[in-house]
């Protein structure tokens, strides 16, 4: 039996960066969240390990030997798996796509091999592929610190419906994280995440910033030119970059004006991804593990 496991984009709301560790990484303090939106991955029972890819920007990929995911299913066992990958999400976005996938290998496979791994197991073989990669195997909000691998708990949020913009352009986060020079440090003491409401959150976001956006704008200048539509939106109550880009979003107060704003947004800019989406209302005591399995 093989059923689709979500690989859910995930949106760093707001990302602090410190100087660079001895390791070559930059430390990080950031609260990931987990829209709607993302890839899906099929895992079956084959002898032989594989993979296809397919959907809307599969062509991204192509010629890609040695797909994360692949390398993802070699870390946690050596053995076959017929992998089937639906892309979704641009590639090199800011959004984790190529995490996200990695991350929901690891626990199709764990689930499919029938391995046992509880999470934190998993997430010390993601941490190994990718900075990204254990907050995606959660897939559900956290704080993220150390280089992205060490994750605490977020205790509520309100649903936040999410406009997902693209301009079409890959930026490659090894190359934003060079380019960086401001930094807000990562010395702020993290709140317990008991976000209330919408303004409670944006209280918090509004005090703090996307460290990466301003790089990013050096290499992408159209990041900018989306982040200005974003925030002349109807409706719009916040816009920032997530990750290093060049994915932006924005928070609506409801699903309806998000969904008028990517209708308005889609006729004047040709090209961009235009994704309306929304991040489920969270409680940690409700957190299930029937989660990942991705809608029909
Ligand atoms: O871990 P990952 O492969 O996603 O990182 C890609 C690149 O991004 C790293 O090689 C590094 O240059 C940069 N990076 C960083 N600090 C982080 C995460 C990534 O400098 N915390």
């Amino acid at each position: 039996m093989s059923f689709p496991v979500a690989a859910r984009a995930k949106v760093n709301l707001f990302l602090h960066v410190g100087d660079k560790r001895a390791d070559g990484f930059h430390p990080l303090q950031s609260l990931a969240v987990f829209p709607e939106a993302g890839d899906t991955l099929t895992a079956e029972v084959a002898d032989a390990l594989s993979l296809d890819v397919n959907g809307p920007f599969s062509a991204a990929l192509a010629g890609d030997g040695d797909n994360l995911v692949l390398r993802a299913a070699r870390a946690l066992a050596a053995r076959g798996a017929k992998l089937t990958l639906t892309k979704n999400l641009p590639v090199a976005s800011g959004i984790g796509g190529g995490s996200a996938d990695a991350a929901a290998c690891l626990r199709a496979l764990n689930d499919l091999w029938r391995l046992g791994h509880d999470e934190s197991a998993l997430c010390a073989v993601a941490a190994e592929l990718g900075s990204d990669i254990p907050v995606c195997v959660a897939s559900q909000p956290r704080w993220m610190e150390g280089r992205g691998e060490v994750l605490s708990p977020v205790v509520s949020l309100p649903p936040l419906p999410m406009l997902l913009v693209n301009p079409g352009v890959a930026v490659p986060t090894r190359d934003v994280f060079s380019a960086l020079q401001m930094r807000s440090g990562v010395e702020m003491r993290l709140p317990r995440g008991r976000f209330r409401d919408m303004a409670d959150l944006l209280r918090f976001l509004d005090a703090s910033r996307n460290d990466l956006e301003m790089p990013a704008r050096l290499i992408q200048p159209v990041i900018g030119e989306v982040l200005t539509a974003l925030s002349a939106l109807p409706g719009a109550l916040f816009s920032r970059m997530s990750g290093s880009g060049a994915t932006c979003f924005a928070l609506f107060p409801d699903d309806e004006c998000c969904q008028r704003a990517a209708k308005l947004l889609g006729e004047g800019k040709r090209g961009w991804w235009i994704a309306p989406t929304r991040v489920p209302a969270y409680n940690i005591e409700q957190e299930s593990p029937g989660r990942d399995i991705a809608p029909p």
